[in-house]
C-alpha cells in the first residue's frame, strides 16, 4: 500500500554549506528545504555583518535561480565581536542569529571563545535585540572525557550564560545526550536542534567492528540510552525541539586519514531518513512539526507557505553514495537501511 504525508516545506535550523568549489557541490542537496541557517566556520570564519552579507551572495549564487533554498545568515562570535556590529545586520536584515563555539571544540573553532565574560556585553545588547544565540555546547577542558562535555557545558557554561542574561534566546544546536533534552524541556526561551544522524547511530555504530570515519562528528554520538532520549524529544511533539541537520561535508581524504575530521554529510537522504524514524517510533504526526514548525516559530518566523509530499514505495529512494566535489568525493551519511520514503518536490 502506498503511503503519502503532506508536509509544510521544511526548514534546516543548522547546516554547513562551506564556500567555492564545496558550496557549488553541496548546495543543490539542501534545495527542498524552505530556509537554512548557515553556519559561520568558514576559514577565516564570517565575522562581520558585511562578511555575511557576501557569503549569502556566493550562497545564492550556487544555489542558482530555481532553488527556493533562503540562507538564513549567522555571524561567528569571538572575543572581539562588535555588539553594534551584531545589532546592526540582525537590524538590516542581514543575520539571523550569532554562533558560539567554545574555542578548540570542532571543526574551525579556533577563533571561538576562550573567556565567556569577555562576550558579555555582545550577549546583553543580543537579549535586547531579540537575537537567538546558538551554541556549540561542549566544553573544551582536556580533564573533562569527550562523552561527557555536553552535560557538563550545560552545568558549567550554558546554565550560567542563560542566568546572566535571562531575556537571551538560546539555541542548543546538535543534542546528543538525555542530559541536554532534559535541560530543555525543562526552560524556556530555550530550543534544540536535533540532527539526522544522532537520531540513528550511536557510538557503536562508530567504534564496533572497525573504526567508521564517517559517522565520526561533533558532539560525538553517544551510548544508545541517549541515542533514544533524542528520538523521544524528536518525535515527542514539543515545540523546543526541531531539525538541525548539522549536514557538514569534507572530502573524504580529510576523513578517512590518521586524523579524520567531524562531520556527517546527510542532505541528500536527511528526509527520507527521518520519515523512516517517525514512522518507526509512530509518530508521523509529529515530523511535520520537528521539520516545519517548531524552528519557525522559535526564530519568530512563519511556516513556509507551500509544501513537500513523502511518499513510501516499495523500491527504495535512490542517493548516491558519494558526490564529487572539485578534485574530491564526499561521501553521503549511510544510516545503514533501506529509505524507502521518496521526497517529492512541486517546486
Ligand atoms: O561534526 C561536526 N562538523 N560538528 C561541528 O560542530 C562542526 C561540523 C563541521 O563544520 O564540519
Ligand atoms: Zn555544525
Amino acid at each position: 500500500m502506498t503511503k503519502f504525508v503532506t508536509l509544510r516545506r521544511p526548514d534546516d535550523w543548522h547546516l554547513h554549506l562551506r564556500d567555492g568549489e564545496m558550496l557549488r557541490a553541496v548546495a543543490s542537496y539542501s534545495s527542498h528545504f524552505g530556509r537554512a541557517i548557515i553556519m559561520p566556520n568558514l576559514v577565516p570564519p564570517v565575522v562581520t555583518g558585511a562578511q555575511a552579507s557576501a557569503y549569502r551572495d556566493r550562497i545564492t549564487a550556487a544555489l542558482g535561480q530555481k532553488m527556493t533554498l533562503r540562507p538564513l545568515m549567522t555571524l561567528y562570535l569571538t572575543e572581539s565581536t562588535d555588539p553594534a556590529d551584531v545589532v546592526a545586520a540582525h537590524a538590516a536584515g542581514i543575520i539571523s542569529a550569532v554562533k558560539l563555539y567554545p574555542a578548540g571544540a570542532t571543526t574551525n573553532s579556533a577563533s571561538g571563545v576562550r573567556d565567556f565574560d569577555k562576550v558579555r556585553g555582545v550577549l546583553d545588547a543580543m537579549a535586547e535585540a531579540g537575537i537567538p544565540l546558538c551554541f556549540h555546547g561542549e566544553v573544551t577542558d582536556p580533564a573533562i572525557d569527550i562523552f561527557d562535555r555536553e552535560a557538563v557545558f550545560i552545568d558549567r557554561v550554558l546554565d550560567p550564560i542563560r542566568r546572566a542574561t535571562p531575556g537571551l534566546k538560546v539555541v542548543m544546536e546538535h543534542i546528543t545526550t538525555s542530559d541536554g533534552a532534559e535541560y530543555v524541556s525543562a526552560n524556556d526561551n530555550i530550543g534544540a536542534t536535533i540532527t539526522t544522524h544522532h537520531l540513528v547511530i550511536n557510538r557503536n555504530h562508530i567504534l564496533a567492528g572497525g573504526i567508521r570515519p564517517h559517522y565520526y562528528c561533533l558532539p560525538v554520538a553517544k551510548r544508545e540510552t541517549h541515542r533514544l532520549a533524542l528520538r523521544r524529544a524528536a518525535t515527542s511533539g514539543d515545540a523546543r525541539f526541531f531539525l538541525g541537520t548539522d549536514s557538514a561535508p569534507h572530502p573524504d581524504r580529510a576523513k578517512e586519514s590518521a586524523c579524520g575530521c567531524a562531520g556527517c554529510f546527510t542532505a541528500p537522504n536527511t528526509m527520507s531518513i527521518l520519515a523512516h524514524v517517525f514512522e518507526e517510533d509512530g509518530a508521523l504526526d509529529r515530523l511535520e512539526g520537528f521539520t516545519s514548525l517548531n524552528g519557525a516559530a522559535f526564530y519568530g518566523m512563519a511556516a513556509n507557505d507551500d509544501t513537500i509530499r513523502l511518499v513510501k514505495r516499495d523500491v527504495p529512494a535512490e542517493y548516491p553514495s558519494h558526490i564529487p566535489a572539485g578534485d574530491e568525493t564526499v561521501t553521503v551519511f549511510d544510516p545503514g537501511f533501506p529509505l524507502y520514503w521518496h521526497v517529492e518536490d512541486p517546486a
